[in-house]
């Protein structure tokens, strides 16, 4: 089985803490990023192994971050940075560029425009994938950058109030970002553009799979009236601290500790939405005045178009130029361990993530029944028609005894108000919800959104049931 990193919930915490440690490695034969003229010196570890970065939207410090770090491994890169002048412009797919590219390269970085991208890629490629960003949906390894330039400001993440601030709906690097928040014990507090907030199934996940606890308004509004919302992550003692050294806190008060510890910006995701929000959060020093913020750690993934003001650059509170330095041991430490280390590989982590128990996945029949709803997704790419069908992890809960699916790809949710028997073309409402869990699921189960799509598709309503049909 080969190991791919699509999302942050790819890695255990344990693999985030021992990325971590070998690039603290790394950065100390590189030098202080921040240094002028310093001099760094390069390793042969990758020696004779090639990374191929496949670009299919703009990017600086991911693409050349990547490269540099494989550089410096010893390692070469080759590059396909601009779909314009790939095969993708003749009309090639996501599916047959990877394949071919792994008789290239010993690992393949993926940027793609589409939700579930990376995912479709590490179902073709005989590589390791590394998503460079997919879409609205990750961004992993810029978390790991995030984590741990947080990690060397020796900021441990259990109960620190970390906001995140800008277009939590669109903004990848949010959505892995709040993930590993969560994982590792943080307050997350939302401030979003308006109509920018952080989509429905990433919500739900933080308090469904993840432990958050979504707190009430009237907890913390006096004090943060920007804040839209609050989530306290409870002790966990599977969890880590992220510094070790440092002891874990009792849980948090939120009445008595009101600090924030870090901010974090993100830029409007032009190229996602036509209309940007007119109250724009705009971060800087008259913004950070109050004494909550007198120790904040300003994060930002950059680039930056004007939520973040310049003059904040030389403030010792603004973290951004180190978190991008970051890039290069971050990656040099993650294209190592994936390459040579065999604690990281032969494992097949393409289950639904880790913080999640596996779960019985659902096959779309070709032409029949409900589709993923974002239409963003990699399914819904024309390209890839005839490489990818929908496929859905089987999820509790789901309104009026409806099946809630989660998408492989995207990850985002439709639920499922009926369900039938492709060989009889029969379905029923679901009203009572699954009674049982299988991992096997039925050939013949067919999922509808709702009546109205199993009446259009030919299906013929059978009288409702006590039972879920999918196990009649
Ligand atoms: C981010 C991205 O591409 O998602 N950039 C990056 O990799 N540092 C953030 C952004 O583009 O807003």
């Amino acid at each position: 089985m080969l190991r791919h990193v699509t999302s942050i919930n790819d890695l255990t915490n344990d693999e985030i803490e021992r990325i971590f440690s070998h690039a603290d490695a790394f950065l100390a034969s590189l030098g202080d990023p921040l240094v002028r003229h310093r001099i760094a010196t390069s390793t042969d570890k990758a020696r004779g192994r090639i990374l191929a970065t496949l670009f299919h939207e703009p990017s600086t410090r991911t693409r050349l971050s990547f490269e540099t770090a494989m550089i410096r491994l010893g390692g070469q890169s080759i590059s396909s940075a601009d779909p314009a002048t790939s095969s993708a412009a003749k009309g090639e797919s996501l599916a047959d560029t990877v394949r071919v590219v792994s008789n290239y390269a010993d690992a393949i970085v993926l940027r793609h425009p589409r939700d579930g991208a990376a995912r479709l890629a590490a179902e073709y490629a005989s590589v390791p994938i590394i998503n460079g960003g997919d879409g609205a949906h990750e961004h992993p390894t810029q978390t790991l950058c995030d984590l741990f330039t947080l990690r060397r400001e020796n900021k441990r993440l259990r109960n620190l109030n970390v906001v995140v601030s800008g277009d939590l709906r669109g903004s990848r690097t949010i959505h892995s970002f709040v993930y590993a928040l969560a994982r590792f014990g943080a307050n997350i507090m939302l401030m979003p553009a308006k109509g920018m907030e952080l989509p429905a199934h990433v919500d739900e996940r933080l308090r469904e799979e993840f432990n958050c606890r979504a707190v009430p308004r009237q907890m913390y509004e006096d004090d943060n009236a920007a804040i839209n919302a609050l989530y306290v992550t409870p002790d966990m003692p599977h969890q880590l601290s992220l510094i070790p050294s440092v002891e874990v806190d009792a849980p948090v008060d939120l009445k008595i500790r009101k600090k924030i510890d870090v901010m974090y910006v993100t830029r409007f995701q032009k190229e996602r939405w036509a209309e940007a929000s007119a109250d724009y959060p705009r971060i800087d020093s008259n913004f950070l005045r109050e004494s909550k913020y007198s120790d904040t750690a300003v994060l930002h993934p950059l680039p930056r178009v004007g939520e973040l003001d310049v003059a904040l650059d030389g403030d010792s509170r603004a973290l951004y130029f180190h978190q991008a330095s970051y890039g290069v041991p971050i990656r040099m430490a993650l294209i190592d361990l994936l390459l040579t280390d065999p604690a990281m590989q032969g494992l097949d982590r393409y289950s639904g993530g880790f913080a999640t128990s596996p779960r019985p996945m659902y096959n779309r029949p070709y032409a029949a029944g409900v589709r993923c709803a974002n239409l963003n997704c990699i399914v819904h790419d024309p390209l890839e028609r005839d490489y990818i069908r929908d496929k859905f992890w089987l999820m509790d809960g789901g309104p009026a005894g409806a099946q809630r699916l989660r998408c492989v790809y995207c990850e985002s949710n439709v639920d499922a108000h009926a369900a039938g028997n492709m060989k009889k073309r029969e379905f029923t409402v679901l009203s009572v919800g699954p009674t049982e869990r299988s991992s096997e699921i039925p050939a013949h189960l067919v999922f509808f959104r709702d009546r109205d799509e199993a009446l259009q598709q030919g299906y013929v309503e059978k009288s409702p049931r006590e039972r879920h049909p999918s196990h009649a």
